[in-house]
């Protein structure tokens, strides 16, 4: 099925991550990419780029004080195990709501800690962190990708323990209060639109106490998940191995667009706007609902709406993918009728509605 040139979005890319790279941090790639590419890392040029990734960061999230920007390289999934080494003490609670929270999860289940305490919830709805006795590290995931279900930030009244922030598919493209967290990290392949491979934590003055007190003793740490080592080289502009250069290129072109834009507020706005075309066509179509069913937990970036049985997901997504219009596909294992799809910071409003367009199209004809 051929769906007519003028219904279609002038960027058909609605993947939940990696996601749609803008044509602008394309081209400031290959402009800066003859002085950077190809040249080491612990030179000048780079160490450069990396001050100004830190930097665009830290205006876009309004760094509270003695807070500090961490990166280093494996993607959040090797953050979790840095995580699981070097900043839970003995015991995490973990909020589990969806395949990447239950991921954390068995990380935090390592043998040299206590077993998590997991607060689960089915997929599409939410589950909530609580204080809760001998606990050092309280972990939820922002927004949960797989099944399109966020929850506020909001820190656990705990003294002693740390708050741990998911925020994967939501930072920069969600508002956030860093003050009701002490470490919120997340990869640069969604809001940020960059390639995947590198992880950024931001953590507060409490976090890099914990950081240092576990740091300092007995145990064992692998050299490449020590958080020492990140704070050591992130401070110096650098990554402890080498970094894919492209990536940060294209990540800091997207935070110091997001800053001209308006900062987080205006994309935040950006994303409401996209995200409630969807649920509110949703609402008001019979053959798709909404598949988190209160309103309040639906999430800005993800968008996930199931199909009614008459209607093929896999079909209609292959009809999509065929004009050009891709990965709106669901969560592999989270085995529905349904469409996900990423409306994340650089997904325009417009093509957005266009993408309403060509669904309905599609399921007419079918
Ligand atoms: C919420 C969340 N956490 C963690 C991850 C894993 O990130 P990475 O692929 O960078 O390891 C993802 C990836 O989609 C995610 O959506």
């Amino acid at each position: 099925m051929q769906i007519p040139a003028h219904l279609l979005p002038r960027d058909g890319r609605f993947g939940s991550g990696p996601s749609l790279i803008r044509q602008q941090q394309l081209d400031e790639l290959l402009d800066r990419g003859r002085h950077v590419l190809g040249t080491s890392h612990r030179q000048a040029p780079v160490k450069q780029l990396v001050a100004q990734l830190r930097q665009q960061l830290a205006e876009l999230f309004q760094l509270p004080d003695g807070y500090e920007v961490l990166l280093s390289n494996g993607g959040s999934t090797a953050f979790w195990d840095a995580a699981a080494f070097g900043l839970i003490r003995e015991r995490a609670q973990t909020a589990v709501f969806g395949e990447f929270g239950g991921k954390f999860a068995k990380a935090a289940a390592a043998p040299w800690l206590s077993a998590p305490d997991v607060r689960e919830a089915a997929p599409g709805s939410v589950a909530f962190l609580e204080a809760a006795a001998d606990i050092d590290l309280y972990a939820t995931p922002q927004n949960e990708t797989s099944t399109g279900a966020i929850v506020p930030v909001r820190r656990v009244a705990d003294e002693d323990a740390l708050t741990m922030i998911d925020a994967t598919s939501s930072a920069g493209g969600v508002e956030v209060d860093l003050r009701e967290c002490d470490v919120y990290y997340f990869a640069p392949q969604k809001n940020f639109g960059a390639d995947g491979g590198l992880w950024v934590a931001i953590v507060s003055p409490k976090a890099l106490d914990r950081i240092e007190e576990i740091a300092t003793s007995d145990r064992y740490i692998p050299e490449f998940l020590r958080l020492d080592t990140v704070v050591t080289n992130s401070r110096k502009e650098q990554t402890y191995n080498t970094p894919a250069i492209a990536t940060i290129s294209l990540f800091e072109s997207q935070v110091r667009w997001m800053n001209e834009f308006g900062g987080l507020s205006a994309i935040a706005a950006r994303t409401r706007e996209s995200s409630h075309l969807l649920y509110d066509w949703a609402e008001r179509t019979d053959w798709v609902t909404p598949f988190v069913a209160e309103p309040a937990h639906r999430s800005p970036v993800v968008v996930t709406l199931d199909l009614a049985d008459g209607v093929d997901g896999k079909q209609v997504s292959s009809i999509l993918r065929e004009n050009g219009v891709v990965d709106i596909d669901p969560y592999r294992k989270l085995g529905r009728n349904q469409l996900r799809i990423g409306t994340f910071a650089a997904v325009e409003p417009d093509d957005v509605r266009a993408l309403i367009g060509c669904l309905e199209y599609v399921v007419e004809r079918l």
